[in-house]
């Protein structure tokens, strides 16, 4: 798991820097699985919502608690079943929309794990489930009851759309990728920089947390991407400053 967070810019050329900062080790005792749900991601256009759960499967022992930390914008960790991954289970746990349209810190909701059991999750807002906003707790990694499986399904059952999403590849890290990030382009706001019309890329990474979980990130690097002061203190993410 990773956080991102941005920091101050000059008042003048202002680059847009974003550091990655890596979780201390886990102390030796049960471990708190930090899940992000939703926030925002840049995109070409500007910044879109995630519909999803990051990471979207972990592996837990009994006695370790998962912390869900709620991004933009209102969303559930709703507990279902593998057979309906889109339809809340009868007595399963529920966070109850945690709506979070600024992307702050501390919007959290923690559940412990009780047994080894697979458990699921989706996100019981609208159609968030039906373009595969789900998650698991100890999914088997091989047979038919997999993670991949379940998202699939959730896909299938209950996407509005027609068309074929296929079976959505989890956390699958090619490592001659991982080593040589692409990089995306994306044209920056004009300003009155001296270097304003330069272009801003997104790059984006990957790596493993000391739990073993494959994590992504995805910086933006550039002139004028930020306004003076966007973003400073925010956790994550943030709404309605980007184009
Ligand atoms: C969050 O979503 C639920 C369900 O759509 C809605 O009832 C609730 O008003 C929303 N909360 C906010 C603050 O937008
Ligand atoms: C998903 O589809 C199932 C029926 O296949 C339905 O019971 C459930 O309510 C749907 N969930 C959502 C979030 O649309
Ligand atoms: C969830 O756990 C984290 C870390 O143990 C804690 O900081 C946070 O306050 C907890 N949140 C809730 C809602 O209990």
């Amino acid at each position: 798991m990773k956080y991102i967070s941005a920091l101050p810019l000059a008042a003048t050329l202002a680059a847009a820097q974003m550091q990655v900062m890596s979780l201390a080790p886990a102390p030796s005792g049960p471990t708190v699985h930090t899940v992000t749900v939703g926030g925002l991601k840049a995109v070409s256009t500007g910044m879109a919502p995630v519909l999803g759960f990051s990471p979207e499967s972990i592996t837990a022992a009994v006695g370790d608690s998962v912390e869900f930390v709620f991004m933009q914008k209102n969303h559930t960790a709703t507990q279902s079943t593998f057979a309906e991954p889109c339809k809340a289970m009868e007595g399963g746990k529920d966070s109850g929309f945690m709506p979070n349209p600024e992307g702050k810190a501390g919007v959290t909701w923690n559940i412990t794990v009780e047994n080894t059991e697979a458990q699921w999750f989706y996100c019981k807002q609208s159609t968030h489930c039906g373009v595969g906003m789900v998650f698991a707790i100890n999914a088997a990694t091989t047979g038919d009851k997999t993670m991949s499986v379940f998202k699939n399904n959730a896909i299938n059952k209950n996407s509005t759309k027609s068309a074929d999403l296929g079976l959505a590849p989890i956390q699958s890290v090619d490592p001659a990728a991982a080593a040589a990030p692409s990089t995306v382009t994306v044209a920056a706001a004009s300003g009155t920089g001296a270097a304003a019309g330069s272009t801003a890329s997104v790059v984006a990474g990957q790596g493993t947390d000391p739990a073993g979980n494959i994590c992504g990130c995805q910086c933006l690097c550039g002139v004028n991407s930020f306004p003076q002061q966007a973003a400073v203190n925010n956790f994550g993410g943030f709404a309605g400053m980007l184009p």
